[in-house]
């Protein structure tokens, strides 16, 4: 009885879908028998998915809008670096919600070589969990474990790539013809050299190229970033099936959101810069299909790190969906823009844009990630402003390595290009916003506005419609860790400055008012209980930019139903008084409780207000 009724279930997805993919994968592969192997699958990780799951999915279901609330607030953290291992995240989930976090992306931790790992973005193993943070079951455990707490867990599907440890690559380079098709194997360089031609570098410093010579196959092999990272071949249909399966494998451990690392990627074509290729989308859209056909509890997260023109189309359209959700990149490079210029133009009209896109987007907001921080802003705009790329990014990168501009800012650039000059920046968010140098100088007044700019950002970072994603460490103001350099495996790679381990000395000082860490802590609790208890931050608000007269002053506003907030939010070191005539009435600050009139709002250096209409 139950069996027949899970089955209807299960054919009433595929109903809905099986046309489309079919056409789809026929498009790609032309190969039915493939398809029916997929679809043969598809049914086999259906019938395994537990039952909490599947009533998690029939429920999520019936409200397809479960993520696009307000009351999502995200962390991510390495495992190691946050609490040893799995079972010790288990232990951890307590202090996870007293930062209100409800949603954790666990950096990678499948099975990866030491030394060659690229931050786990080095697959060797789908299935398999890196030994020293657990097993398949401890996984299993912590996702369950959340689950009963209300907590959403994501994790990463590095789909572009495996290592050259994985079983597949250690075949083709025994020249294993089978496996040699699932990546790019070349005898000589006459091709790559053609596809050198049109595809820019990743990694231009630390791994330059996008290919590798291997002198034991006398091959050269598409290694888009580190050379142990070989590019997989998506012409090849054993390779799409194969990797759907490990995405329901893994889909089925109770993960809540894949993140579809490097996605842009995943096809390549001769001639062309072996980025966001059609063929691309077509891939997302079936995955996305699989999804719901199988597991449709999950959400996909898509990393689009590229220019906005070529973000939201992996959004897909409301009847070929493909990511639920994006990385809002060209925001938060234009935040620390901002940060630095002191003026809010570009960063406003960032916000128009994103604000004139469907609601349905939805977009996850962060201040930094574990990646570097990338200049890729709207250099036309910048243009008419008077400001050249070359040296605008020069400029950025002086300010937030502290030699420019009346930085407080500590850090370290990444990738820096001899050839086209160009340079990205690492540091984790208190170190950028003044923390670290303030604590170095014992300067207590630099440090109350190194600690305000930061929770200004975070403010303001919250304001946005979506959801907001911490990174671990900066809830207490983790500074800069400099010990990667003492690593031979990372010291080459900035990256880790910003990667350190969660400091649970200084984590004790978060209820200590008077602590930097408390300070912060405490602040950024606030926050987060107002953005979930106040309806006007709900994904399907009206958002728009207020002109404030100020350029160092942000004017964001949301309206729902009969509430209206305004946002106000000071990005410069000096006080400012903002006047905003047309708006009337009494307004009640969320964070102080005062009350105010916008006729003239006196800002403090880095304040920031959460206005709310009426009494
Ligand atoms: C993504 C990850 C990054 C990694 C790259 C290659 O961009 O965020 O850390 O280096 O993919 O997998």
């Amino acid at each position: 009885m139950k069996n027949s009724k899970a089955e209807k279930v299960y054919q009433k997805r595929l109903e809905k879908h099986h046309d489309e993919l079919r056409w789809l994968y026929m498009e790609l592969y032309d190969n039915s028998s493939m398809f029916a192997e997929l679809c043969d699958n598809m049914k086999r990780f259906y019938t395994e998915r537990n039952g909490d799951l599947k009533s998690s999915d029939a429920e999520r279901e019936c409200r397809p809008d479960w993520y696009r609330k307000n009351d999502l607030l995200g962390m991510m953290f390495y495992i190691d670096n946050f609490a040893e291992n799995m079972k010790g995240v288990e232990d951890r989930l307590d202090y996870l919600e007293q930062c209100n976090v409800n949603y954790i992306h666990l950096m990678p931790f499948l099975d990866t070589p030491k030394g060659r790992s690229d931050g786990g973005y080095a697959v060797s193993d789908f299935r398999k969990v890196q030994e020293e943070l657990g097993s398949m079951e401890d996984l299993e455990e912590l996702t369950a474990a959340c689950h009963k707490k209300g907590m959403h867990v994501c994790m990463d599907f590095v789909m572009n790539h495996t290592s050259e440890d994985h079983e597949w690559a250690k075949r083709a380079r025994q020249g294993d013809g089978e496996y040699m098709s699932r990546y790019f194997f070349f005898a000589d360089d006459t091709l790559p050299s053609r596809y050198e031609k049109t595809v820019p570098q990743v990694f231009p410093t630390t791994a330059p190229g996008n290919f590798t010579w291997l002198p034991d196959a006398g091959h050269y092999v598409m290694t888009t970033f580190y050379p142990y990272q070989w590019d997989l071949n998506y012409k090849n249909p054993r390779v799409f099936n194969e990797m759907m399966y490990n995405f329901l494998y893994l889909a089925n451990r109770g993960i809540d959101i894949i993140r579809i690392d490097a996605v842009p990627y995943i096809w390549k074509e001769l001639d062309t810069p072996c980025r966001n290729l059609p063929q691309v989308h077509t891939i997302v859209r079936m995955m996305r299909m699989i999804g719901e056909i199988v597991c449709p509890g999950i959400l996909l997260l898509g990393e689009v790190v590229m220019e906005p023109e070529k973000v939201a189309p992996y959004f897909g359209t409301v009847e070929k969906a493909e990511c639920h959700m994006l990385y809002n990149v060209t925001t938060m490079a234009s935040t620390w823009h901002t940060v630095a210029t002191r003026d809010v133009r570009l960063l406003k009209r960032q916000l128009d844009i994103v604000n004139s896109l469907p609601k349905d987007y939805v977009f996850l907001n962060y201040l930094r990630c574990h990646d570097d921080i990338g200049w890729g802003l709207d250099y036309d705009i910048l243009k008419k402003e008077g400001m050249e790329e070359r040296s605008h990014k020069q400029y950025l990168n002086d300010y937030f390595l502290g030699y420019a501009g009346g930085s407080n800012s500590r850090g370290e650039l990444y990738n820096a290009d001899p050839v086209t000059g160009d340079a990205r920046f690492c540091g984790t968010t208190a170190s950028m916003c003044g923390i670290e140098k303030a604590g170095a100088e014992e300067n207590e007044d630099a440090m109350e506005t190194a600690i305000q700019l930061d929770v200004m950002l975070h403010a303001y970072m919250f304001m946005q419609s979506g959801i907001p994603v911490l990174y671990s460490g900066d809830e207490i103001g983790q500074v800069n860790d400099y010990t990667y350099k003492e690593n031979p495996d990372k010291a080459a790679d900035s990256r880790y400055i910003h990667r350190g381990k969660m400091d649970w000395t200084l984590a004790e000082r978060s209820s200590d008012a008077d602590a930097v860490e408390g300070k912060l802590f405490g602040r950024l609790k606030l926050l987060g209980e107002i953005r979930k208890r106040e309806k006007v931050f709900v994904s399907n608000a009206e958002t728009w930019t207020v002109e404030t007269g100020q350029r160092s002053v942000l004017g964001m506003a949301r309206s729902f139903g009969e509430e209206m907030l305004i946002g106000l939010f000071n990005f410069s070191e000096s006080g400012q008084t903002v006047r905003l005539p047309g708006m009337d009435g009494v307004y009640t600050d969320l964070v102080s409780g005062g009350k105010t009139d916008l006729a003239e709002v006196t800002m403090p250096a880095y304040g920031f207000y959460y206005l709310k209409a009426g009494k």
